[in-house]
């Protein structure tokens, strides 16, 4: 027996009404009359059916040290799941001194057992050398296809020059794509001393410690040492104009350069950070909130295809007790905000409706493009025959506010409280199984490991 989707409008590839049948894990079949003896039937007419959206970037269950995310990979994916995204990629980072294998064996312990979405891993190097180059062919063929470097964070996470382009050169030749946080560590670690001593410690100078040009400057850098490295790279969340100027010009000339953005920096601004009081700690991630020039600059980068993903950067720390550990020194609020919920009701909502985004750029930002880039397609990121039934059926009908009292994530607040949000989850496929109705996630933790294909080197992509 099973299960058929019948009256909605499929997404992808154009648009299109069609049924969907769901036979077991995959989809069966999509078309007219294709409905079995003994299936269950689904109505969806006015409704669209989306694959389900994949997720790229996300902080699960993440130690900083001072304290641990809101969110672990149980709350996490139910409330991925309740908004849409049946896959993430969260980011496994290696200890300091210690190897990738130890690092994903913790990151897979995390997780075991707990996913209500599928799941990945990005492998985040903080210490390279001559054994860690050797183990990132290792994880390429564990299924961990995608790295991560960071270039803020100086005493912590962030790598110097030479191990950028050490680890680009490397990537190359060994399918695994490269990605990077771009902001300029050593000045924004200059900035931050500065006006923590002139006794600036309220949580917006966290925003004017990281101007935005110490991003433009390490997303021109990266590309350079990439261009040198002859390596792709993939670059996180975007938030400002230079940062698309860099990217597209990039392109422009060449240059394998994927990027993503995220809600957050298209919808929110740095008048965040006038808020009264401590308020404003909510909104300290990294990069910051932009000014609207640099978030119309991200519009139009989607409008035109520039850009290629976007993710959501889920790191969420509670306001209270956790935001509060900076209370008196914005250098010590944990870095992060929520989002994985939202992420498909925004952009429906502020994107797709207004006109920014067409309905296929939201299912290629949100699913397709980043299936394809971690290698998950076809299995995932389409409606087609053959791939996983992960489907979403989306409800533009339905209206409700955005209220952190009624959100799934296990976080105190969320950024667009008393937001109005158009559309809803109204059914969430995971492998052909319903995981989410009418915006809640119901079930069990089905979700799998998901061993990804390795990224095609330049011979293959160019043919
Ligand atoms: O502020 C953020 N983005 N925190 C999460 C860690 C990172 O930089 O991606
Ligand atoms: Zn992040």
């Amino acid at each position: 027996m099973g299960t058929v989707l019948r009256g909605g409008t499929v997404v992808g590839g154009g648009e299109y009404r069609a049924d969907v049948r769901i036979d077991g894990p995959a989809i069966a079949a999509i078309g007219q009359g294709i409905a079995q003896s003994g299936d269950r039937i689904i109505e969806v007419d006015g409704c669209y059916l989306l694959p389900g959206g994949i997720d790229p970037h996300t902080h699960f269950d993440l130690d900083i040290g001072t304290t641990v995310t809101a969110d672990d990979f149980a709350s996490g994916t139910k409330a991925a799941l309740a908004g849409g995204t049946t896959t993430i990629i969260d980011f496994a980072t290696q200890a300091k001194g210690g190897t990738l294998q130890a690092a994903l064996s913790a990151w897979q312990a995390k997780a075991a057992a707990k996913c209500f979405t599928d799941y990945g891993f990005h492998m985040a190097i903080t210490d390279f050398n001559d054994r860690i180059a050797c183990e990132m062919g290792e994880l390429v063929a564990q299924g961990v296809t995608s790295f991560k470097l960071y270039m803020a964070y100086k005493h912590n996470l962030q790598v110097d020059d030479s191990v950028i382009f050490r680890t680009l050169r490397h990537s190359h030749g060994i399918g695994a794509l490269i990605g990077f946080h771009c902001e300029n560590g050593d000045v924004i670690d200059t900035l931050v001393q500065e006006a923590i001593k002139a006794g600036q410690t309220s949580p917006r100078y966290h925003a004017l410690t990281r101007p935005a040009a110490a991003e433009a400057e390490a997303i021109h850098r990266v590309i350079s040492l990439a261009e040198m490295a002859g390596a792709p790279l993939y670059i996180v969340h975007l938030s400002c104009a230079g940062a698309v100027d860099a990217v597209l010009a990039a392109k422009a000339r060449g240059v394998r350069v994927y990027a993503e953005t995220c809600p957050q920096y298209l919808l929110l601004d740095d008048a965040c950070y006038e808020a009264a009081g401590f308020e404003a700690a909510k909104y300290v991630m990294s990069p910051p909130l932009r000014t609207k020039p640099d978030q119309e600059a991200l519009w139009n980068s989607l409008r035109t295809g520039l850009l290629d993903t976007v993710a959501t950067d889920h790191c969420s720390f509670n306001f209270h007790g956790q935001k509060e550990l900076g209370q008196h020194d914005f250098s010590k609020i944990p870095n992060g905000g929520p989002g994985v919920e939202h992420r498909l009701a925004l952009l429906y909502t502020y994107g797709v409706l207004p006109g920014r985004i067409t309905l296929q750029q939201l299912v290629d930002y949100t699913a397709t493009n980043a299936a394809k880039l971690f290698g998950l397609f076809p299995r995932k990121g389409i409606i087609a025959p053959g791939s996983d039934a992960d489907i979403v059926v989306w409800n533009p009908k339905h209206s409700a506010t955005i209220l952190a009292a009624s959100q799934t994530q296990r976080v105190d607040y969320t950024p667009y409280e008393g937001w109005h949000q158009q559309g809803q989850a109204e059914y969430v496929f995971l492998r052909g199984c319903l995981a989410a109705q009418s915006g809640k996630p119901c079930g069990e933790p089905r979700g799998e490991y998901l061993r990804r294909n390795p990224f095609p080197d330049r011979r293959e992509n160019d043919g």
